[in-house]
C-alpha cells in the first residue's frame, strides 16, 4: 500500500471516534448464500402462476391509467420511453408524484413503500426535510451555481476526509460514473502502468472503459455498443473472488506495461449480489501491494451506506483511491467525487493557469454548492442520527423476515443481507456466469427467462404496494420503521404466495 496512505488510515484510525459504526451487524454466511444461489441456479425457475401474473397486471391496467398514459406519450419523445436505467418498466413505468420517508405515491394516488430509494441515495429516507431546508437558504443566496468557490465545496470536503480513512482529498463531479472514470486516469496518471482490472460482473457507471464484463462475469464486450475495441484493450476483467487468477493476470501484465489498479466494489460485484468472503478484501490489498498495484474501492453505493466510513471502515482496507457517489450528495444531483491521500490526488491539480501537468477531470457544474451543500447538511444529518446503523437494523428485520418466509413457503428464493442492502434472488439472473463455453451456453440459453422472472416480480412487488430495485434489490433507510418493515413482510408473502 502506498506509504502516505498508510500514515493517513493510521492517525484517522485513532481520530476517528464513529469508526465500529456500521449498518452491517453481522457477516453473512458467504458459503451457505452461494450455495443457496447455486442451488436456485440448478432447478428451473419457480415462476408466479399465469393466472396471478394476469392479476397483477390487471393492476396496472386498472389502478396505473396515468402512468401508462405518461409513459406512452414519454415513449414518443424520450428513447425507450425511460432516462436511466433504474427506471422500473415491466409491464411499464410507474410516474411519481410524491416522495417522503419510507413511501412514494403515483400519479394515480396509489402509495408504494419505497425501497428503491432512488437507488441508493436517501440513506435518511426520501426528501428528508432538515436537508432540504437547508438546501432552499443556499438557493436563497446564490442560486444553484456561480462557478466560482463556495464554502459548502471546502465544508463537505473537510468532512469526508474526516470520516473516510483513505480520503485526505477529494475531488467533487458530476456522478459516480464520471469519479470511476477520474481514478482511471489518475491511477494511470500516477503510476505511468497501462493495464486496469475489474471484477467481472461489477457495476462501475457507464463510461467507454467499464462497459466490460458488466452484470455477467466472462461478457466482455457483449455490452460494449457504440465502443471502439480499442478503448477497452487494456481492460481485464476478474473472474470475481478468484485472487489466484488475479495473480496470474498481475504477473502477465507486467509484460505489456503494467497494472495502474484493480478496481472492486467492495461488498462484491453489483452492490454484493455476488457476496464476496469478508476477508476478501485485505488479501485484494496485499496482493496489490505486492504487484504495486493501486486499489480502487468504488465506494458509490457502500460509502456512508455501510457507515460514515464506508466499506474501507468496516473491513479495515484502505484503497489508494476512494470513488463515492449516491449518499455523498444525499439524493441531490451532481453525485460524484473521487478521493484519496495527497500524493495521488494532486495529479488533478486543476484550474487555469495551475502550472503543473495534471489530468484533465471536471465540468462546468462539478461542485455546485447546491450540491456540496446537500451533501454537507446529509451527512452531518447521518453522523447526528446514526442514520446507517438504524437503515441496516431496518435491512436486518427485513431479511430475517423474507429468509422465514421463503422458508416455510417450500420456495427456492434466497434472502441475504449486507446491513441496508438487501437482495432477494427469485430467479438467480444476477448470478449466471459465462466463463467457460458450457456456461457461455447456459446464460445465452437462461437468461431471458430467469430476467423475465426477476420482471415479473417486480411488478407484483408493485401491485402489492413495494417499489424495489429491479425486483431483486432492495435498499433500505433510516425511515423504515418496524412498522414499515412488518407491513412489507405482510406485502412479501402475499406476493410469495402467488408462485
Ligand atoms: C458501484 C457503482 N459504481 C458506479 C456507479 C455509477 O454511478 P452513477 O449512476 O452516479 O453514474 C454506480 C451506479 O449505480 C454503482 O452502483
Amino acid at each position: 500500500m502506498n506509504t502516505q496512505a498508510q500514515t493517513v488510515a493510521d492517525s484517522k484510525e485513532i481520530e476517528n471516534t464513529q469508526f465500529t459504526d456500521f449498518s452491517i451487524s453481522q457477516w453473512q454466511d458467504t458459503d451457505a448464500v452461494m450455495e443457496q444461489l447455486h442451488e436456485l441456479l440448478g432447478q428451473p425457475v419457480r415462476s408466479i402462476r399465469r393466472e396471478n401474473m394476469d392479476k397483477v397486471l390487471k393492476y396496472f391496467e386498472e389502478k396505473c391509467k396515468t402512468s401508462k398514459e405518461l409513459a406512452d406519450q414519454a415513449a414518443q419523445v424520450i428513447p425507450g420511453g425511460i432516462q436511466h436505467n433504474l427506471a422500473f418498466n415491466y409491464p411499464h413505468p410507474l410516474a411519481i408524484t410524491d416522495a417522503n420517508g419510507a413511501h412514494m405515491t403515483d400519479v394515480d394516488g396509489n402509495r408504494y413503500i419505497d425501497f428503491l430509494q432512488a437507488g441508493g441515495p436517501t440513506l435518511l429516507g426520501s426528501n428528508y426535510e432538515p436537508v432540504r431546508n437547508k438546501v432552499k437558504e443556499l438557493l436563497d443566496s446564490c442560486g444553484p451555481t456561480t462557478g466560482l468557490l463556495h464554502e459548502y465545496e471546502v465544508k463537505l470536503a473537510d468532512l469526508v476526509c474526516k470520516h473516510m480513512p483513505a480520503v485526505e482529498m477529494l475531488r467533487m463531479l458530476g456522478s459516480g460514473t464520471e469519479a470511476v472514470m477520474a481514478a482511471i486516469r489518475v491511477a494511470r496518471a500516477h503510476t505511468g502502468k497501462k493495464w486496469i482490472i475489474k471484477m467481472g460482473g461489477g457495476y462501475h457507471g457507464w463510461s467507454d472503459q467499464m462497459v466490460f464484463g458488466m452484470r455477467v462475469p466472462g461478457t466482455g464486450r457483449r455490452d460494449a455498443v457504440g465502443i471502439p475495441r480499442g478503448t477497452t484493450s487494456k481492460i481485464h476483467e476478474n473472474f470475481p473472488h478468484d485472487l489466484g487468477a488475479l495473480r496470474r493476470k498481475l504477473m502477465i501484465n507486467r509484460l505489456s506495461g503494467g497494472t495502474a489498479a484493480v478496481i472492486v466494489e467492495p461488498l462484491g460485484p453489483e452492490s454484493g449480489t455476488r457476496p464476496i468472503h469478508k476477508t476478501f478484501n485485505q488479501e485484494l490489498r496485499k496482493l496489490c501491494d505486492e504487484y504495486n498495484t493501486l486499489l480502487i474501492f468504488d465506494e458509490v453505493v457502500t460509502g456512508f451506506r455501510v457507515g460514515l466510513s464506508g466499506a474501507q471502515g468496516y473491513f479495515g482496507v484502505m484503497p489508494d483511491l476512494t470513488v463515492l457517489g449516491k449518499c455523498i450528495t444525499g439524493g441531490y444531483p451532481m453525485a460524484g467525487a473521487l478521493g484519496g491521500p495527497r500524493d495521488i490526488m494532486m495529479n488533478l491539480a486543476g484550474g487555469i493557469g495551475g502550472g503543473k501537468k495534471s489530468a484533465m477531470v471536471g465540468g462546468t457544474l462539478s461542485a455546485n454548492p447546491l450540491s456540496c451543500a446537500a451533501g454537507y447538511y446529509s451527512i452531518k444529518e447521518m453522523e447526528r442520527t446514526k442514520a446507517a446503523q438504524h437503515a441496516g437494523r431496518a435491512g436486518d428485520r427485513l431479511c430475517n423476515g423474507l429468509k422465514e418466509i421463503v422458508s416455510r413457503l417450500g420456495l427456492p428464493y434466497v434472502a441475504y443481507n449486507q446491513g441496508s442492502i438487501v437482495h432477494l434472488q427469485t430467479s438467480g439472473v444476477m448470478l449466471l456466469n459465462a466463463h467457460t463455453l458450457r456456461q457461455k451456453i447456459r446464460t445465452l440459453k437462461e437468461a431471458p427467462a430467469r430476467k423475465h422472472l426477476m420482471e415479473e416480480f417486480g411488478a407484483a412487488y408493485c401491485a402489492h404496494g413495494i417499489i424495489t430495485l429491479a425486483g431483486s434489490r432492495i435498499y433500505t433507510s433510516m425511515a423504515d420503521t418496524d412498522d414499515v418493515i412488518d407491513d412489507a413482510l405482510n406485502r412479501f408473502e402475499d406476493v410469495m404466495k402467488l408462485v
